[in-house]
């Protein structure tokens, strides 16, 4: 059976051109025991994966040169040397950008398709959603009344904080690019206003809406947004730093001007990482399921066809902007 794969070949410096990849074809590998072969469904598109490009300390290793780029995604099993799986399970799991994947059973979590399109479980159900239940609820910890401001805001996990933040019943601003996104954040997502960082003065526009100040920011995307929201939080105020994304192309970092506002507000700045609380994945992902059900949670996604051989382009777009919700890639 033929694999279709893409390789990263080359580490880039600022945005990945396409001398980073290699698309090939190669014979898919047969699973042993206790391994599957999975038959790769849709794959996630994540920032995160331009830091999987570096050699450099992160969370997680860098992908390999000359290895299969890493990619999470669902599909199906096709054949199973595990007692745990049977052919025709969901499954969920860190596949590669590839048609199909072998993995050892224990790298493999089954998802129940029945009742949420599969799509669902690389956004509010899988990594996204549950990088925004954590980050919000733990870290942000937002109380009723207070202001929430989360920047990405129509992108799959800033859309999830903001809208938990408002079950919560917190007053929610986001932060998204254009006026198309703030639209979408305030009419279909119910936060209480958007605004466009890309017109106009982002710390005036700011002010109108957050007269009382902030008292939470999760922070998508670093760089002169978190600065301006330094200027403006309360006494307490949680900042939770869970992604730079105007940063990871950048090839010289921009460090937070405006911290000492931290000193003064007595407030705190902490980073999270979503897999320190992979035991409690299923609590998380059964109260959203209940949410989405209740009608609370709009559990948004956005597919893109193209299969293996438009992954690059698929990640382009995202740098660019051009997702409402998660973004994913159609494979099958
Ligand atoms: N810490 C963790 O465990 C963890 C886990 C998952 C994700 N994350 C982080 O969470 C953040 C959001 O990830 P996501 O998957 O939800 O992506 P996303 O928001 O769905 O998509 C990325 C969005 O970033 C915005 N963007 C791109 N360049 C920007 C720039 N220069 N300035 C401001 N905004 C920019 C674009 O929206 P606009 O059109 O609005 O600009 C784009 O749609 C990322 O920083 C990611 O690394 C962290």
């Amino acid at each position: 059976m033929q694999n279709q794969q893409i390789l990263l070949i080359q580490r880039p410096i600022g945005t990945p051109g396409p001398e980073s990849w290699s698309y090939i074809t190669s014979v898919a590998a047969e699973p042993s025991e206790n391994e599957v072969l999975i038959k790769t469904a849709y794959l996630s598109i994540d920032p995160a994966m331009r830091g999987w490009m570096n050699d450099s300390k992160s969370y997680i290793k860098p992908v390999e040169l000359g290895q299969v780029m890493r990619a999470l995604g669902i599909g199906e099993v096709i054949k199973s040397n595990s007692s745990y799986f049977k052919v025709g399970d969901w499954v969920s799991a860190s596949v590669g950008v590839q048609q199909y994947a072998v993995l050892p059973e224990k790298e493999v979590s089954k998802i129940d398709v029945s009742g949420f399109e599969a799509p669902a479980y690389l956004g509010t159900l899988g990594m996204s959603g549950l990088t925004a239940y954590f980050g919000i609820l733990d870290t942000g910890a937002p109380v009723s009344g207070e202001t929430v401001v989360v920047s990405g805001a129509a992108g799959a996990v800033g859309s999830v904080v903001g809208q938990i933040a408002k079950i919560k019943g917190c007053k929610v601003i986001g932060i998204a690019g254009g006026k198309d996104k703030c639209d979408y954040v305030v009419n279909e997502l119910g936060f209480d206003a958007c605004i466009d960082y890309k017109e106009g003065s982002l710390r005036k526009n700011l002010k109108e809406v957050c007269p009382d100040g902030v008292d939470v920011y999760f922070d998508n995307v670093g760089g002169d947004i978190l600065d301006t929201l330094l200027t403006l939080i309360n006494k307490k105020a949680r900042i939770v730093i869970c992604g730079a994304i105007s940063q990871y192309n950048a090839t010289a970092l921009q460090g937070p001007k405006n911290y000492l506002s931290l000193l003064v507000n007595r407030a705190k700045m902490e980073g999270i990482v979503v897999f320190d609380n992979y035991k409690r994945y299923p609590e998380a992902i059964e109260q959203m399921k209940i949410w989405i059900k209740e009608g609370k949670l709009n559990a948004n996604y956005q597919v893109e066809e193209g299969g293996v051989a438009g992954f690059p382009a698929v990640l382009d777009a995202l740098f660019a902007g051009k997702n409402t919700g998660k973004l994913v890639l159609k494979i099958d």
